[in-house]
């Protein structure tokens, strides 16, 4: 079983000896609660690096809503066992004064790619994720960071971030792993009742017409309310965001271009889903 070390010392010690034999280190940052979407991750990682890490951090600061702090999913044991069906090296569990120790100051923040989409809606998200990301990476050493496009705008945070800091690590994108009924995986998809399930992934499906009418040369303004009054009829009651952006540097798009992708976010019954595709023929 992939042993799990709770502390940076004890993390350190072993990564000392990996880099010492000349082995390289890929991480995978994650909050837990693991489905296949994670293990693609760790996959890849298993597959580029000689030594994989996971690490399993609920980062409060990057929650805005101390409710959804607490009702995250927590599911430790079942996350080590399938990190060891991986052949994972190590798990890192640090405990919270691990990561901010006491009288901890520092913030970083990325600026314009975090002004839209999730970081219009959940002020301060993306400076929690920003803050504890280069921590991850420096506190593993890691050659190489694999993250999943699921939350692509986390991911472009994370390569501006890793340039702008010179931090020496190769940021990974990897596709969003989905359902069989299209629905995008997520530790949050455990929160739906069994009813909003059902309803969950009309909203992948609603993004694919959206993608077929770009392609065919609509405009997002000429086709967006009948997709958002298709969301609402099957119970989201809330869309933080429904939008065509460029997946380059976010900027926002009325009709599709090379690289174009559709983003969304919306609630279904007191849960947020989120998801994205790239707006290319499938
Ligand atoms: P978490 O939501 O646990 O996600 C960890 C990683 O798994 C992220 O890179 C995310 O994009 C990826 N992931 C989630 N669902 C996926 C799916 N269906 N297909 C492919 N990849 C998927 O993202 C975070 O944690 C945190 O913000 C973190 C980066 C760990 C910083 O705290």
């Amino acid at each position: 079983i992939a042993p799990i070390e709770r502390t940076l010392a004890g993390l350190r010690a072993q990564t000392a000896v990996w880099r010492k034999a000349g082995e390289t280190i890929g991480v995978v940052p994650t909050m837990g609660a693991l489905h296949q979407g994670h293990l693609s991750l760790a996959r890849a990682a298993r597959a580029a690096c000689d030594r994989v890490i996971v690490t399993i951090f609920v980062n409060p600061k990057q929650f805005n809503n101390p409710d959804d702090l607490e009702n995250y999913p927590r599911t430790e044991n079942d996350d080590a066992r399938k990190l060891e069906s991986i052949g994972v090296d190590l798990i890192y569990v640090p405990s919270p004064d691990q990561i901010y120790p006491e009288g901890f100051a520092t913030t970083v923040t990325v600026s314009g790619l975090t002004d839209m989409l999730c970081g219009a809606t959940r002020p301060g998200h993306f400076d929690g994720v920003a803050t504890v990301v280069p921590k991850l990476f420096l506190q593993t050493s890691a050659d190489k960071a694999f993250f999943g496009e699921k939350d692509y705008q986390q991911l472009q945070v994370v390569r501006r971030l890793a340039a702008d800091l010179d931090i020496p690590i190769d940021v990974v994108g990897c596709p969003t792993i989905r359902e069989e009924d299209g629905l995008a995986m997520s530790s949050r998809n455990l929160l739906l009742s069994d009813r909003s399930r059902i309803h969950a992934p009309v909203l992948a499906e609603v993004m694919n017409d959206l993608r077929d009418q770009l392609l065919a040369g609509a405009a997002m303004s000429d086709i967006e309310a009948d997709a958002r009054a298709r969301l609402l009829a099957v119970g989201f009651n809330d869309i933080d965001y429904l939008e065509l952006r460029d997946g380059g540097d976010l900027s926002l798009l009325d009709k599709t271009k090379p690289d174009a992708r559709l983003f969304a976010a919306a609630w279904l019954a007191g849960v947020r889903l989120i998801d994205n595709i790239a707006v290319v023929s499938s």
